[in-house]
């Protein structure tokens, strides 16, 4: 979301005459989007933005500024913490950015663009001042122009108790399909392939107008129609509407990537209820078995928080348990973090001490990574699909006209491909034979055609 919602206020920026510089010290306006998820992100701004403090002591007239979500969350708190910060601005006003320059450069004094708290009016006008934020694209702001993100709903009504997000992006909302299949067109034009659809909630899209109700198996049928695009992905999935007609939906349509990312949080009840997720581990199970039969092929991931309120040996035994029966992909491990605002701030005690929860990370994460790396060694031999980004991380970028360098790339199932190629293959659909593997990684190489000679007779 907030990698979508820099391209987007990079590329209206630029309609109002700014250009991107290498470098802060170069910047008239320095804006830093944030995340609120954890207090680890949120350290990391404050930090960030202290380092600031003499660069506008140096260049009073540079412009500083704080959007997303922290800027929602905190608020006049951010103004406070770092008083030469010009702007603060919330995901749900992103469209004000340029006034709100305007008026700080011409000396109107500081500015703040928030939306309104959910119980600051009536949910209708509430999710009014959350307003989505998806104007003309511009692909070069991407970083590959053959792939693309596209909103197709905003905020989130399920209110886990640990979870800041329908806070600071306001109450869920679907995008109109009109509005959503008119942006994948144009994605289409200007050369995108792979369109990633995202939403807190994404497969509990629905939008209600004038012909019916649209939901997220209908928009994926109507995007499917779309010349040009090879690859339809979304994320993120919530468990309790993975229903059989959407895993249906998915098998048959070619293009809509059968990689699930499906969030458990944790493999206890007990800790499932403390979290009000809404399902029992009983209806995950359920669920899970509904796509090993509809989608044998697909590959599924998780998210786990260790250490939540009350969480015992024993609970955390049973997600090391859920990650052994359902062998997802991969899984991404949080230790919980309080947030100020939520339901188990203010009702749970945040009682597991730091060493455990970073001890029960580390041990998840190694039941994790050997069932990914196990799994993926099953695919040595195999020929698989990969849509080439770029040059890997470790790619050697001292020489750009090297004539071979480390490539990567994605399966439709998610997983990461890398190989030796070129950098002109980067936007191409490629066949690659697997010869080794790690936890995270298929290592391949490019599958030549065999030409076979055939003598003529006589
Ligand atoms: N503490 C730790 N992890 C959290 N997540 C959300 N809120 C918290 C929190 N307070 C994790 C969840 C979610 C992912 C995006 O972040 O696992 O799926
Ligand atoms: Fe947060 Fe739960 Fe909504 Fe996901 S579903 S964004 S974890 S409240």
């Amino acid at each position: 979301m907030n990698v979508l919602d820099s391209e987007m206020v990079i590329a209206d920026l630029k309609r109002h005459g700014y250009t991107v510089v290498d470098s802060p010290g170069e910047a008239d306006l320095l804006l830093y989007n944030t995340c609120s998820i954890r207090e680890q992100a949120e350290e990391k701004t404050y930090s960030a933005l202290g380092k600031l403090k003499e660069t506008k002591a140096r260049h009073p007239e540079k412009t500083i500024g704080v959007m997303g979500c922290m800027a929602q969350k905190d608020q006049e708190t951010i103004f406070r913490r770092a008083p030469f910060v010009d702007m603060v601005v919330g995901p749900g006003q992103l469209h004000a950015i340029p006034d709100m320059l305007t008026k700080v450069t011409s000396g109107e004094g500081r500015q703040m663009a928030v939306s309104l708290g959910r119980k600051d009016g009536k949910q209708t006008v509430v999710a009014r001042s959350h307003e989505t934020f998806d104007p003309l694209r511009d692909p070069t702001m991407r970083p590959t122009p053959f792939q693309a993100y596209l909103r197709i709903q905003i905020g989130c009504d399920k209110f886990c108790t640990y979870c800041v997000v329908p806070n600071t992006r306001g109450p869920e909302q679907g995008r109109s399909p009109e509005e959503i299949v008119s942006e994948a067109r144009v994605l289409a034009e200007q050369g995108a392939l792979e369109i990633t659809l995202l939403g807190q909630t994404v497969n509990s899209y629905r939008h209600r107008g004038p012909d019916g109700e649209t939901d997220m198996a209908g928009l994926l049928e109507r995007l499917h129609d779309i010349d040009g695009l090879k690859r339809i992905k979304f994320v993120t999935n919530y468990p309790k509407d993975m229903t059989a007609r959407l895993l249906e939906t998915i098998r048959d349509l070619p293009k809509v990537s059968p990689y699930l990312h499906v969030p458990a949080q944790s493999g206890s009840d007990a800790v499932l209820k403390r979290m009000k997720r809404g399902y029992t581990i009983a209806d995950y199970m359920e669920m899970f078995e509904r796509i090993e039969t509809i989608l044998p092929e697909a590959s599924v991931s998780s998210d786990f928080i260790v250490g939540f309120c009350g969480e015992t040996d024993e609970d955390f035994q049973k997600s090391v348990k859920l990650i052994e029966r359902c062998r997802f992909k991969n899984s991404f491990i949080f230790q919980y973090s309080v947030r100020e605002g939520t339901k188990a701030a203010a009702n749970l005690i945040d009682d597991v001490p730091r060493e455990v929860k970073a001890a029960r990370n580390n041990e998840l994460l190694a039941v994790q990574d050997r069932i990914s790396k196990e799994d993926n060694q099953k695919l040595i031999g195999d020929t698989v699909e990969v849509l080439v980004e770029g040059p890997s991380k470790k790619a050697d970028r001292s020489d750009p006209d090297a004539p071979v360098v480390q490539m990567t790339g994605r399966t439709i199932c998610d997983r990461i491909v890398v190989f030796d190629g070129n950098r002109r293959q980067a936007g191409q659909l490629m066949d690659i034979q697997i010869d080794d593997v790690s936890s995270h990684t298929l290592i391949g190489r490019v599958k030549t055609v065999e030409v076979v000679s055939l003598g003529m007779p006589g």
